[in-house]
Parts: C-alpha cells; structure tokens; sequence
C-alpha cells in the first residue's frame, strides 16, 4: 500500500499560518462616526448585507464540526488526521469572522442587544429571507445528516464549501467590497478584505476534498444547479452585475478540479 501523502494538507495549514489576524484588533471608530452619515438607501443594504453575514457566518462556524468527524471516516490519499485538523482550523477562522460581523453589527449598525445572540436574533429581521432558509434551514439540516453519518463529505462540501461559501459569501463579499471601495467605512472594508482572502482557501481545500471524496455525477450536477440559484440569496443588496460575474464561478472551480469533464466522460 502506498504511504499516505501530508502534502495538500499541510500546504493549507501553511496558508492558515500567514493569514492570521485578530478582529478585535480592527479599528471601526470612523466607520461609526460615518454611518449616519451615508443615504439611507446605501445603509438599508449594506445592512442587509452586514447583517446576514452576522447570521451566516455564526452558522457556518457552528456547523463546520461534524466536518471534522466526516473527514476523518473519509477514505482519502492524505493522512485523515491532517485533514480533519484542517477543518478545525476553517472553524477557528468561522468564529473569527463572526466575531467580526457581531462587532460592526453592534459598533457600526447599532443592532440592539447585550449579548452576540441577542443582536444575531436582531439581524435576522434584516436578512434575506432566501439566505435564512440556507443557513438556518439547509445548513443545519446537513450538518445533521453528516454527525449521523446519512451524508458524506462530499455532499457535506457541496453545500457548504461550494454553494455556500463558493457563491453565497462570494457574491455579498463583492458586493461590499464594490460599495465600500469609496473608504466611506475602512474598518468594515478592511475586516470583509481579510475574510475574503480567508475564504479562498476554504474554497480552496473544499474543492480539494471534494475531489478526494470522488464524487458522482448527479452530485456535480446539484451542485452547479444549486449554485445558479444561491447566487440570488442576497435578492437586490447584491446588483445584477455582480451576480452575473459570481454565478460562473462555481462550474469553472469544478472544471479546474477536472470534475466538470469527469462528469461529462461518465455520461
Ligand atoms: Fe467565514
Ligand atoms: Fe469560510
């Protein structure tokens, strides 16, 4: 039997290395100065934006654990431990990013609430509804099926690395990083810039465990079925444009991969 390879594995957990930054470390002092400032009609959608990814970015850091149990019983050419350490240090960039979101829905949006639950609760009444039911309905409901072993990595990673993180936050990310590209709110861009560049290689190591997890061609099909549709959850916070340039995205990942012409050689 071949000895298992630590390579792609450890070349994450490199990158995991250099891209280490602290959100509380962020200064939003001038972003609360400038807030009230802005039209109304530009806060009502970086709200919209700001404070769904309060709620998905809490979703995605809670239910990223089952992942770790899932990789671990996952046959692959890598060492199963280093992967499922890999996920563990995703989660530990999720709740980072949560921290973040919680402090600019408290210190920029002025969300009601004591506590980060409390004004998680406060955000949901400004997020789409199209993005609740992916990140309270769907994310949970295969978090679920993976503890229990109903789903495989695989269809664990269609969702949440692919659809979710691949074209949901992709699309908001653009779409304020686009509106804040004016400085009108540093500390917001800077915070949303670092978790972009922290994104890419979930997606990254998604798709190489997506890969591993040797997918069928029906899941390949869902996916990119998926993506076409998840690329509208944000409804008119994120415009035409920056839907149309996202929406591609996830096939082309999947075609880099060598799974689009996977798929097509299995028809
Ligand atoms: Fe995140
Ligand atoms: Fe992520």
């Amino acid at each position: 039997m071949l000895a298992k390879s630590s390579f792609w594995p450890s070349f994450f957990a490199r990158i995991v290395g250099r891209l280490q930054w602290n959100p509380a470390a962020i200064d939003l002092t001038p972003d609360a100065r400038a807030w009230l400032e802005l039209p109304s009609a530009r806060r009502e959608r970086l709200t919209t934006l700001l404070a769904g990814f309060h709620v998905a970015e809490d979703a995605v850091a809670e239910h990223l654990a089952p992942f770790t149990f899932a990789a671990e019983n996952t046959p692959m050419t890598s060492d199963q431990t280093l992967v499922a350490w890999v996920f563990f240090l995703q989660r530990r960039d999720e709740q980072r990013h949560a921290v973040l979101f919680d402090r600019i829905a408290a210190e920029v949006l002025g969300l009601p609430g004591a506590t980060p639950e409390e004004r998680r609760e406060a955000a949901r009444a400004h997020a789409p509804s199209a993005l609740l039911e992916l990140f309270e309905g769907r994310l949970p409901e295969l978090a679920g099926e993976l503890a229990a072993g109903r789903s495989g990595l695989g269809e664990g990673i269609a969702l949440y690395h692919m659809v979710l993180e691949g074209i949901v936050f992709a699309a908001g990310q653009r779409a304020l990083l686009d509106d804040l590209e004016d400085g009108a709110l540093p500390g917001v861009r800077e915070g949303v810039e670092r978790v972009e560049r922290d994104e890419r290689w979930h997606i990254g190591f998604g798709l190489r465990c997506l890969t591993e997890a040797n997918p069928s061609p029906e899941l390949i099909d869902d996916i990119v079925a998926r993506a076409g549709d998840a690329v509208d959850a944000w409804g008119d916070a994120v415009p035409p444009a920056t839907r149309a340039s996202i929406a591609p995205m996830c096939a082309r990942r999947l075609s880099v991969a060598g799974l689009i012409e996977k798929r097509a050689a299995a028809a």
